[in-house]
């Protein structure tokens, strides 16, 4: 859960920088007088540099928000952040976009606070111990931003017709909470929100309490995420939605929120919900969280569903293979978490290796139908698509415009099946389930993933599959 500090390299550099620019300041080293260290404006994110901050590691997000989808379309919020000090810290930086800071205590005494760009850089009244437990907390408000990612598509807050969701990948959520918004920091999260009386409010996790004002005026929903989470997939829809509540055959709790609109056309398809998850249980080991669920709102123009944690967004009735995918990242992404948005293929290789697993075990094409077309071309319609698929090497996508292209979906589930061609199916699905056992609730990179699978098939020799198909350029020689 602590990935940062449990990279010495990280931490190191940035201390070393913030001293050496803190002693112009007198206010690093002397005598007895050390005061700390800033935490940095970022964690080294290759593709997104100023995403998280160092120097802290967060337990816990509180977050306590108001909203009136109406003309205002005003967010209010109060953070309540848990975090460790992993260094002695004299100042933090927290991310968040857009808004109106309106104050910051750190332990309950203001603290001095600054904004410059994404960061909210934090300096409380006495520096923060190394290894300390403190809380921040920071109110706001305003209308959230509408975030443009660098491949241009929409993130963080999106209103809808009668409300509005929020979707955070890769850096959306920095946009209605400050955090740590990097998904090597996980936390857990008690999210509270109020909106006016007939609206309903949906956010991961369990549903805790639903309580309406004397006036009859606002309701307040309380949500609680009880596992770690990181915060791109954190989300919080309001609206109106056909809310259902069932349970899978082992007695996990299933929430669906749907716009009415969309209800006839999902019908069918959620009903398949629980089915989905007993088979993805069989195949991926243990479910790791204590709900599921989904969310299908209208939004066409977000234009992508996303694996919110417990319960995947989709922006209108998703089909069997989509809702099969946003399931199977509840193992591969949000339970075993990318340490950085490089080992995206993580993620998106396995959920996509899920949807052809699925093909294969209902009357489908095989996973190696899938394979053969892609390697021959013929898995798209449009050729330039096709070609698409070799633009990059899944481990080493080529820029943050990037990340979510077919080298990292349909190149990196070839990547899987590689590797099942190679130990035979009984070690293939050894493989899978004790990959996402070994780091159920944590972070893992493509680097863990390759030795993870070298010790699973001692003996095997993967060196070419790691070579031509993870980190070569282009198409490779052979099938
Ligand atoms: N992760 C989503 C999926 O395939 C897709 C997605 C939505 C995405 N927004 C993104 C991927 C931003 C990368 C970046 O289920
Ligand atoms: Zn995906």
């Amino acid at each position: 859960m602590s990935p940062r500090s449990a990279n010495p390299s990280v931490s190191l550099a940035f201390t070393v920088t913030a001293c050496g620019l803190a002693l112009l300041l007198t206010a690093c080293g002397g005598a007895g007088g050390a005061r700390g260290s800033s935490g940095s404006a970022g964690v080294g994110d290759p593709y997104f540099p100023k995403a998280g901050n160092g120097g802290y590691d967060v337990t816990h997000y509180a977050l306590d928000l108001a909203y009136t989808p109406d003309s205002s379309a005003t967010l209010t919020g109060t953070a309540t952040i848990t975090a460790r000090a992993g260094v002695r810290l004299s100042a933090f930086d927290l991310d968040f976009k857009g808004m109106k800071v309106e104050s910051v205590t750190v332990g309950g005494r203001d603290a001095r606070w600054k904004r410059d760009g994404q960061e909210l850089i934090v300096r409380p009244r006495s520096a923060l111990a190394e290894g300390k437990l403190f809380e921040t907390t920071v109110r706001y408000s305003g209308v959230p931003e509408t975030l443009t990612d660098p491949d241009g598509s929409e993130e963080g807050w999106l209103p809808t017709a009668d409300g509005a969701v929020a979707l955070g990948e890769p850096v959306g959520s920095m946009a209605w909470f400050p955090g740590d918004h990097h998904p090597s920091d996980k936390a857990t999260y008690d999210l509270s929100i109020t909106v006016p009386k007939g609206l309903q409010a949906v956010s991961n996790g369990e549903l805790r309490a639903e309580t309406t004002n004397s006036a009859g005026t606002r309701t307040t929903y309380r949500w609680r995420t009880a596992q770690p989470m990181a915060t791109y997939l954190a989300t919080v829809a309001i609206g109106h939605y056909d809310i259902t509540r069932t349970t899978t055959k082992n007695g996990l709790p299933v929430y669906t929120a749907v716009d009415p609109k969309e209800a006839v056309a999902s019908r069918a398809v959620l009903a398949s919900l629980p089915r989905i998850m007993e088979w993805e249980e069989y195949n991926f080991g243990p479910y790791p969280f204590s709900s599921t669920g989904a969310i299908v709102d209208r939004r066409g123009d977000a234009g992508y569903a996303l694996e919110t944690q417990n319960r995947p967004f989709f922006p209108g009735a998703p089909d069997t293979a989509t809702l099969v995918h946003e399931l199977a990242h509840q193992w591969f992404g949000d339970s075993v978490t990318p340490r950085s948005w490089r080992d995206m293929w993580l993620n998106e290789g396995f959920a996509t290796y899920a949807e052809w697993l699925w093909s294969e075990d209902h009357g489908g094409d095989t996973a190696q139908e899938s394979f053969d077309a892609l390697y021959a071309g013929t898995y798209f319609d449009d050729p330039a698509e096709s070609e698409a698929v070799w633009a990059f090497p899944p481990g080493r996508p080529s820029s943050a415009a990037h990340i979510s292209d077919s080298p990292v979906y349909e190149r990196g589930a070839m990547v899987l099946h590689k590797i099942r061609r190679t130990v035979g199916d009984d070690r293939f699905y050894d493989i899978v389930q004790g990959w996402a056992a070994a780091h159920r609730h944590g972070n893992a990179d493509t680097a863990d993933f390759t030795k993870y699978v070298e010790r699973m098939a001692p003996g095997k020799d993967f060196g070419g599959i790691w070579k031509d198909w993870l980190y070569g350029d282009g198409k490779p020689a052979h099938a």
